[in-house]
């Protein structure tokens, strides 16, 4: 992996409200047919899903209506605890003791028949915290577990109303499993405290040709694509189950570093199209017709480098240079799209980088349109696009809790501190909503929803600041309370002291279809000093730690940690970090 590269531009950046969204999950899933007093037929499905912390709660609902067409809804339902609801987004709720009212909101008033709207909101309680199993729609009482189609023989199986295999829906990652890399789960649970992490989904990487068929590197072994998706199946089990690949070997890869130097030189674009993509594009389409909702991952680092790593740009370098210049990064993913896109049960998430990369504003809005040119290359259309990730492999922390934007102390504003250096953003949270809308407003669907690799962004342990830092100054102030311990924002390379950040979870706020832990935490990002191998693995010095930087991380320490295998190689101390450092702490 590469990055950045800072880009200060100290001019003003009005931020704009967040996209209204769509977010929303389900666990519990209720079928409703009500019987309508009217002439109108009504019916609809609830799905409701908790993100519970122990004292908290996120919900996030989703309404499918199964009748006719409503126009101003209420959804009611009483708490079977005393739980309250503290704020709530896509709605408007009330709550009366133990009985809640959610009406719509100006924006998602109308839903036509089998069309689904959703809001969320967040609460607090104690004791236990049931999820509600009755819901009202417009008054009339939906009694749970009513099949809607009485054709079905096996009503419960998949949940009624869940689209057919192959169908797309809005978020993929609501209402179904996420697949567990065998190959990586047994790697964690061999880490003395790893079987508390296990189980969590990681991205399947494809990293070269040999990769599709499976070789014997130390992390994807002796599995295949078509291993995994057979193993996919099995852990399905006949419900919806996400699986998430990540396609990663453009000509010329990772332009502005090199630990993740690919296999595929710069002009090698026909290979990559028809000895890679192609036979991905072959495997997957056997699939197609299946539970499985495949998230592919779209070629990390590579589009954002053509915008910050080019001339005239003091972080240029040759390789990103010439990239740019012979169009086949652009040309590649706009085919990788093409291809993919084609299946219908693909979902395509192009790789965005991170705010500590793109969220100058000289980079922002390049890279948004850059995106879009690639969403148009080699036969794709903006509808290949199912959404973006951000901070893929990288360790930007989703929320400053301890300073903001717009913050002035000691007569400086917080922008101009040396942490955050005139960046827009302070974390991924705030960066991947505002660039969902940036995309939206180049073109891109406004159902777009996007990704954030939570993987090792926690930064948790016993450094993590419990406040904001002193207001002598604005430097004192943004490094005491910033969670991101990191030396410099432009640093990449494993990372010492980072933590596990959130665990993967489904719509955890408007906007975002998942955290996700696409790169699978354990695994290096390269080696911190120079190691023969036949992966094109290069030495880039920002893996060792005694190096002293360049003009991408602002000539700071790396930061990294010693004695790191090559990138992509499992790196035990890596692991026992990540582990200790978990924020939120593994329990
Ligand atoms: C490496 C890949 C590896 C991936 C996931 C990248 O940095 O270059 O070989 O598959 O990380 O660990």
């Amino acid at each position: 992996m590469s990055t950045p590269p800072r880009a200060a531009n100290p001019r003003s950046w009005a931020r704009r409200g967040l996209a209204a969204t769509s977010a929303v999950v389900l666990g519990t899933t209720l079928a409703v047919t009500t019987s309508s007093p009217a002439s109108a037929a009504t019916g609809c499905e609830v799905d409701y899903q908790l993100n519970d912390w122990g004292s908290g709660f996120t919900a996030n609902v989703e309404i499918t209506n199964l009748g006719d067409p409503v126009n101003g809804w209420t959804l009611e339902w009483d708490f079977a605890g005393n739980q309250q609801v503290t704020n709530a987004w896509n709605g408007t709720l009330t709550q009366n003791g133990q009985s809640v009212s959610a009406t719509n909101t100006g924006h998602n008033a109308a839903i036509a028949t089998d069309a689904t709207v959703a809001f969320g909101f967040q609460g607090s309680y104690s004791g236990t915290n049931e999820a509600p199993t009755e819901f009202t729609l417009n008054g009339v009482l939906c009694q749970g577990q009513v099949d809607p189609d009485p054709g079905d023989p096996d009503p419960g199986d998949p949940d009624p109303g869940d689209p057919e295999p192959g169908q797309r829906v809005d978020n993929p990652y609501v209402g179904a499993n996420v697949y567990v890399n065998p190959i990586w789960s047994a790697n964690a649970a061999a880490e003395p405290g790893g079987e508390a992490v296990a189980d969590e989904p990681t991205g399947v990487w494809l990293d070269r040709i040999s990769a599709i068929e499976g070789n014997d590197s130390p992390t994807t072994g002796s599995m295949g694509l078509r291993d995994h998706l057979d193993e996919a199946l099995e852990q399905a089990n006949g419900e919806p189950l996400v699986f998430q690949v990540v396609i990663y070997n453009l000509p010329g890869r990772d332009c502005a570093a090199l630990a993740s130097n690919g296999e595929l030189g710069p002009e090698e674009i026909g290979r990559y199209k028809n000895d890679y993509i192609d036979p991905i594009a072959d495997i997957l389409a056997d699939y197609e017709d299946t539970e499985l909702r495949i998230v592919t991952t779209v070629e990390i680092d590579s589009l954002p480098n053509l915008v910050t790593n080019v001339t005239p740009r003091e972080t240029a370098t040759d390789n990103c240079d010439q990239m740019l210049a012979n169009g086949n990064y652009v040309e590649g993913v706009g085919y990788a799209l093409a291809q993919l896109g084609a299946i219908d049960n693909v979902y395509n998430y192009v790789d965005a980088g991170h705010h500590g990369w793109i969220g100058w504003e000289n980079n922002f809005t390049a890279s948004a349109e850059l995106f879009y040119e690639a969403a148009n290359a080699a036969g794709a259309s903006p509808d290949d696009v199912h959404g973006f990730i951000a901070n893929t492999a990288n360790y930007s922390a989703l929320v400053e809790d301890n300073f903001a934007i717009g913050e002035t102390i000691a007569g400086q504003p917080v922008r101009q501190s040396s942490w955050v250096d005139w960046n827009q953003f302070t974390g991924e949270l705030d960066f991947a909503q505002a660039l969902r809308e940036e995309l939206v407003g180049q073109g891109f669907d406004s159902g777009i929803g996007m990704l954030i690799d939570t993987s090792r962004n926690g930064w948790g342990g016993p450094d993590r600041p419990d406040g904001p830092g002193p207001t002598t100054s604005v430097d004192a102030y943004v490094d005491g309370g910033r969670y991101d311990r990191r030396i410099h924002l432009g640093n990449w390379c494993n990372q010492a002291g980072a933590g596990l950040g959130e665990r993967p979870q489904a719509a955890p706020e408007p906007g975002i279809d998942a955290y996700v832990w696409m790169k699978p935490p354990g695994e290096s990002d390269g080696s911190s000093e120079p190691i023969d191998n036949d992966e094109g693995k290069g030495f880039d010095r920002m893996c060792d730690p005694t190096y002293e930087g360049n003009v991408r991380n602002g000539d700071n320490m790396s930061g990294a940690l010693p004695e790191a295998p090559v990138s992509g190689h499992w790196f035990s101390a890596q692991f026992q970090e990540l582990l200790a450092n978990a924020y939120p702490p593994i329990q």
